[in-house]
């Protein structure tokens, strides 16, 4: 089952996911990391910045999530964007090594597959930061998607656009089409940290995480993954039947075993 971390705060979230990211880094410098764009991530890349001053950073790895189709990268809520004002610059990390997949109309044929050889050929994600969307998705995987799915294009649900509208001046301003990771590319990495805050998670996270492993809820696909961590504030955990025993199990964990 996932490892379930109830919270105080979403700093407290992103110092313990931030943490984690800095050890592996100092044992593998070369670190595939599997980034995530969305409000949820961003108290861990917040956290990475201090922690991470005076380390060597110039191998890391990146591969994004997801990028919506159609949407020029110079758009400033275009996830290649996201991911440099949030991540690229203030991590100092170099931007030939990280990858947002590439949603240009022209080449979004084999954008899916060129984005599934690079991973492999970086030796796969060693750790994928997740956000979960209130239906439950995953990366942009929306429900009904395959567990088996590596990238691809999506059609995003008419309640992800509204969802996401807010970073845009109008909701028909937000692309019909994006392209993901799929879940069987999720599954692929070694360690997923997937983090959720706010009552308006709870449901999609009780569901991902104690709720029948369904494809109409793509976030439940990380039951099936040996090495999950989920980390939520008190709010998004207000649904968990199994609350008091994560509570339990994390203050007796051994030291040693990280998250
Ligand atoms: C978007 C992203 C997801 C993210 C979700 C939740 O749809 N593609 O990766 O998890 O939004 O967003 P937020 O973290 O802002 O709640």
């Amino acid at each position: 089952m996932a490892e379930v971390v109830i919270v105080e705060s979403k700093a407290a979230a992103g110092a313990l996911v931030a943490d984690e990211i800095v050890a592996l880094i100092d044992s593998k410098p070369d670190t595939v990391l599997g980034l995530a764009t969305g409000s949820t991530p961003l108290p861990v890349y917040e956290a990475l910045r201090e922690r991470l001053a005076g380390h060597d950073v110039s191998r890391v790895r990146g591969f994004a999530l997801d990028e919506y189709v159609g949407l020029d990268p110079e758009h400033p809520e275009s996830y290649r964007s996201v991911i440099t004002r949030e991540v690229i610059e203030p991590l100092g990390l170099d931007p030939a090594r990280i990858r947002v997949p590439n949603g240009a109309v022209e080449t979004i044929e084999h954008a899916g597959d060129d984005y599934e050889l690079a991973i492999d050929a970086a030796g796969g994600v060693d750790l994928q930061i997740l956000g979960i969307g209130t239906d439950g998705h995953i990366g942009f995987n929306e429900p009904g998607s395959s567990f088996a799915s590596s990238t691809r294009v999506k059609t995003l649900t008419e309640q992800t656009r509204e969802d996401n509208a807010r970073f845009f001046d109008s909701i028909d301003e937000v692309p019909r089409h994006c392209i993901t990771q799929g879940l069987g590319t999720i599954l692929r990495a070694r360690h997923l940290v997937l983090l959720a805050f706010g009552e308006g998670k709870a449901a999609a996270v009780a569901a991902a995480v104690e709720g029948p492993v369904s494809a109409m809820l793509p976030g439940s696909a990380i039951q099936l993954h040996p090495h999950v961590t989920v980390v939520v504030d008190e709010a998004a955990a207000s649904e968990l039947k199994l609350a008091d025993y994560y509570r339990y199990t994390f203050a007796n964990k051994p030291a040693w075993q990280g998250i």
